[in-house]
């Protein structure tokens, strides 16, 4: 095996692994330097996967407890088996890993185990225990991605006191689950336990929950999750949270501390770069911790790349695969672009919330004039049928050319009916060209559409 390369990618998640695919797509020798055993990064391993796998399992577990008695569906006795619920979540997960590694062998792609560390310009090191590989690379790809930001006086210490990572395999349902941070972590795996079972109580730093997703959308949300029994503390200062005796004790401004029986840290994330070598080239971050790169991901050094989590942007596995390949096809020279105005993010709880371009209070803040649309699951008849009527489609088009700016939904499988928002956006849509498109009925998307009539006051359903 030559350890010369035309590309060696640092980092074999979502936006790694891809650039390397890309990469020996156009001729080039790739590699890609993992860690881990398993490829697909923080998104497959413990995050974006294994949670999808838990709050469908969740979900089901217990729609069947509660809600099926309104379609007729009488059952009793319906048990947990956690064991088997987070064993099939583990298959998942080592299934699509095992494909992402066939993907790389059929593409001849080099795989290398152990950590990447570069170590001057044009050379990398594998390091696996005191196993040391020296590679050669004409380019460099760093694709190391994020990890859980800390919170003083928070330890995730592996026993009480957890991260994401732990919160996807608690053993036990726990009784109450105190999480820290109500965003997109927080809120996906507090669904999970709640649907279990278990207490859940959220205490977040900001008056709201989900910051980053449209004010108006997070009210809803709040409310929803609220009758679904989550308790939030808004506007809390959390000082400390440690295990005693097989419990833990969160300390918090403005209130008796709490004891509990996990705590689950979802404070957001922070760029992965430590002992990546980018002291070796000279490389600099910026002042958030990120390493700056141009249009074309060119870091400040000639050869060397950043993509995904370790640059500017939302830190979504989506925005580092178009990263990964445009980033590939820069380095072959061929065009490439990432149309960062339009990438949708998606938070998997039920209803599931969804969004993609700008937020109304942006657009407000921006002084852009705009006209907005706004459509209730409660009036759509596929909802109805689904029984799960809860939520809203809104569209906000320019007041004067009415090309849609941004769209936000929370509903029924919101995640997937913002892709013909996106794309509508990527062709420059109008609002207009969205109600003329036949829509099938019954089906949810039907909201969408309604909603861009009611964009022009010409909604036929409400
Ligand atoms: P986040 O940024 O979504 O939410 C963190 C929350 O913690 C915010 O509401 C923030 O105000 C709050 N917070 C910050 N400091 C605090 C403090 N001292 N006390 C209490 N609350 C505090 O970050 P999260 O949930 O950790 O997720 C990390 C990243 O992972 C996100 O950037 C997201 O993009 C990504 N992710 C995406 C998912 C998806 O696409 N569905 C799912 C999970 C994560």
């Amino acid at each position: 095996m030559s350890n010369e390369h035309d590309l060696v990618v640092i980092g074999g998640g979502p936006g790694g692994y891809i650039a390397a695919l890309r990469a020996a797509q156009l001729g080039m020798n790739a590699a890609v330097i993992e860690k881990e055993p398993k490829l697909g990064g923080t998104c497959l391993r413990v995050g974006c996967i294994p949670s999808k796998a838990m709050l469908e399992s969740s979900y089901l577990y217990h729609e069947t407890q509660n809600n099926l008695a309104v379609h007729g569906v009488k059952v009793s006795g319906v048990t947990l088996d956690l064991a088997a619920m987070l064993a099939r979540k583990d298959k998942v997960v080592t299934t699509l890993a095992a494909g992402i590694d066939g993907l790389l062998k059929k593409a001849k792609i080099t795989r290398y185990l152990g950590t990447g560390r570069i170590d001057g310009v044009g050379k990398v090191v594998v390091e696996n225990g005191k196993e040391m590989t020296p590679l050669t690379a004409k380019n460099i790809i760093i694709a190391t991605g994020s990890k859980v930001a800390n919170l003083p006086g928070v330890k995730p210490d592996g026993d009480r006191v957890g991260t994401s990572t732990e919160a996807l395999s608690y053993s036990e349902v726990p009784k109450h689950i105190v999480v820290i941070g109500g965003g997109y972590i927080g809120l996906e795996m507090s669904s999970v336990w709640r649907r279990l079972g278990s207490k859940v109580t959220v205490l977040e730093f900001l008056d709201r929950i989900l910051p980053g997703i449209d004010e108006e959308v997070a009210k809803e949300a709040h409310k929803i999750f609220q009758k679904q029994g989550f308790e939030f503390r808004l506007g809390t200062k959390v000082l400390e949270a440690k295990s005693e005796k097989k419990q833990a004790v969160v300390r918090f401004e403005g209130g008796d501390p709490i004891t509990c029986d996990r705590v689950l840290l979802a404070v957001g994330r922070a760029p992965n770069t430590e002992g990546v070598g980018l002291d070796s080239i000279g490389l600099q971050l910026d002042e958030r911790g990120r390493i700056p790169i141009d249009d074309h991901f060119r870091t400040a050094v000639p050869g060397v790349y950043a993509i995904g989590d370790v640059v500017r942007g939302p830190m979504l596995a989506h925005k580092a695969e178009e990263e990964g390949a445009a980033c590939a096809d820069a380095i072959a020279g061929k065009y490439c672009h990432v149309n960062y105005d339009v990438i949708p993010a998606v938070v998997y709880t039920h209803p599931e919330i969804a969004a993609v371009g700008k937020l109304e209070d942006q657009l407000q803040k921006e002084g852009i004039a705009y006209n907005k649309g706004k459509f209730p699951f409660m009036a759509n008849g596929r909802a109805r049928t689904l029984n799960d009527t809860e939520g809203f489609v809104k569209i906000l088009a320019d007041a004067k050319t009415d090309r849609i700016l941004g769209v936000h939904i929370i509903g029924p499988r919101a995640g997937d009916l913002i892709a013909e928002a996106a794309a509508a956006m990527e062709f420059g849509a109008s609002s207009e060209d969205i109600f003329r498109t036949c829509h099938s009925h019954p089906t949810l998307s039907e909201a969408l559409k309604e909603a861009a009539l009611a964009v022009h006051k010409r909604t036929l359903s409400i």
